[in-house]
């Protein structure tokens, strides 16, 4: 284990604004980027892409911009190790692992699923950054994972460190300040291209993007429709939990937003057989717009909404004019490990 640095040696700066404590974590902003090719292709509204796959390098993604949030709360109550959880792909796990070695904090991962032969994608990353790692038969994560959660956390207070659980994705009260604080951004990428977006299509793994985006609109003005893509359960259980997420925000921040007003939207029918399932259209997909466009999805995530987005696009849901803006939220190191499905 890597020898622990206490909060109070860290010299990140910590960001204070009418938001919780934030660290300063994430490269942004991040650029907004019309995808003119593919829009003329479609001939629908001009598609544009917020790249958050550019949040950094091995930070990319949309977890970094929620990881702002919750590692400096950890760091405000003096923790010194950060226990999280998630798929052995976890793009979140890889963020928070290599974020813990550049604070100097602990970091131990709880992984669903067995260890695989061969370290790949994220989970190479993840023993690179020198990240402790559990792992826990799907079945048995599903039923334990939060005493599993509570019982490291225990186990760490017993070796006199303080850890601080951070739930699958970050989506939690925390984290849905990353997309809060987006928005503002995207008010300012707006003003600055001259365009106003009604659409804004994101996907949706654990809910805390959405969340955010859904209360960030609303609290800066965005006169837009944020669409969260499932990619893994349905439509009700990511209705249920982007509004516990946001109950759970307004409770603990009272921002003084009404939650009534606020616009829950899911499009579900893309998740294929399961999360991290992919059928070939995605690859296609993934293909596609990478030759035509420069741009990498991932087939857990971006592939799926990406997809589903251009299929609602072709059956006019986002109508036939004007601008709609896809939140690429990373995953890049997804691709790697199904390299074999692709058809090259
Ligand atoms: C690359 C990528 N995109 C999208 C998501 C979904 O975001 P959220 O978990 O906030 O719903 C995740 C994580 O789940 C992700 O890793």
């Amino acid at each position: 284990m890597p020898e622990t640095v206490k909060a109070s040696h860290i010299s990140t700066p910590i960001v204070s604004g009418q938001t919780p404590p934030r660290l300063a974590l994430a490269q942004l902003p991040t650029p907004l980027q019309p995808l003119k090719r593919l829009s003329e292709r479609l001939g629908g509204p001009r598609i544009w892409v917020k790249r958050d796959d550019l949040t950094g390098s091995v930070l990319s993604g949309n977890k970094v911009r929620k990881l702002e949030f919750n590692l400096a709360q950890a760091i405000a109550e003096g923790c010194d190790t950060i226990i999280t959880c998630g798929g052995v792909q976890s793009n979140h796990c890889r963020a928070t692992a290599l974020l813990c070695a550049q604070l100097g904090l602990q970091c131990h991962l709880i992984l669903r699923g067995s260890e695989p032969q061969i370290a790949d994608g994220n989970l190479f990353l993840d023993r690179l950054a020198g990240a402790r790692i559990s792992y826990y038969p799907a079945a048995q994560y599903q039923r334990e994972l939060d005493d599993i959660l509570v019982h490291f956390q225990a186990h760490y207070q017993q070796q006199n460190n303080k850890a601080f659980i951070i739930p699958t994705g970050a989506s939690d009260a925390i984290g849905v300040w990353g997309y809060v604080e987006a928005c503002a951004e995207l008010t300012n990428d707006f003003a600055q291209h001259g365009i106003l977006p009604s659409h804004i299509i994101c996907a949706t793994g654990s809910g805390g993007t959405q969340a955010g985006l859904t209360a960030g609109v609303q609290r800066y003005g965005v006169d837009a429709q944020v669409w969260g893509v499932n990619v893994c359960d349905d439509e009700a259980w990511f209705l249920n939990k982007v509004t516990r997420d946001l109950v759970d925000w307004e409770q603990r921040y009272q921002t003084g937003i009404d939650l009534e007003s606020l616009s829950v939207k899911v499009i579900d029918g893309y998740v294929g057989a399961g999360y991290a399932q992919a059928g070939p259209e995605i690859f296609n997909c993934i293909s596609d717009i990478a030759r035509s466009e420069g741009l990498i999805l991932d087939p857990v995530y971006t592939g799926k909404a990406f997809y589903g987005m251009l299929d609602q696009l072709q059956q006019g849901r986002f109508g036939q004019t004007g601008d709609i803006v896809f939140i690429h939220t990373g995953g890049v190191f997804g691709v790697f490990p199904q390299r074999d499905q692709f058809d090259f």
